[in-house]
């Protein structure tokens, strides 16, 4: 089907930019990838099977009560928590990567809650693996 979309100019221009760089031979077909991405997330989402992923977290240490918030919300979450590494990466700024199980949804919520800290420059939730009970 053909469709017709109404974008911002400036937002159009980078989307070029980055499918170029990308190779992509043209619009129509980044645009279909980009809309199967965001359905298989959406369909993540919903879910029913437990898995397992990791939250990597960039973050200034001097930021006010940053570290005491990350620890607090792993506490809060500890029965989803499996495991935390955290390095320092130089005077001010440290990287924690946390592995955490669940439902995807559940994972979602809590690297939103640490993602969304101030304080906070980088931060990805990457979910690695389904759970198998089988096993
Ligand atoms: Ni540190």
């Amino acid at each position: 089907m053909r469709i017709s979309v109404t974008i911002d100019s400036d937002l159009l221009k980078r989307f070029d930019q980055t499918i170029n760089k990308k190779k992509y031979e043209n619009r129509s077909k980044a645009f279909r990838d980009l809309v199967t991405n965001f359905l298989i997330e959406e369909e993540w989402q919903s879910l029913t099977t437990k898995v397992i992923g990791f939250v990597t977290l960039l973050y200034n240490h001097d930021t006010k009560r940053i570290t005491e918030k990350i620890t607090d919300i792993q506490h809060e979450m500890s029965k989803n928590i499996i495991s935390t590494m955290h390095i320092h990466v130089d005077r001010h700024n440290c990287v924690e990567m946390i592995a955490i199980r669940g439902l995807p949804h559940e994972l979602t919520q809590i690297s939103d809650r640490l993602i969304s800290l101030k304080g906070v420059k980088h931060g990805k939730l990457v979910i690695s693996s389904i759970e198998n009970d089988r096993d």
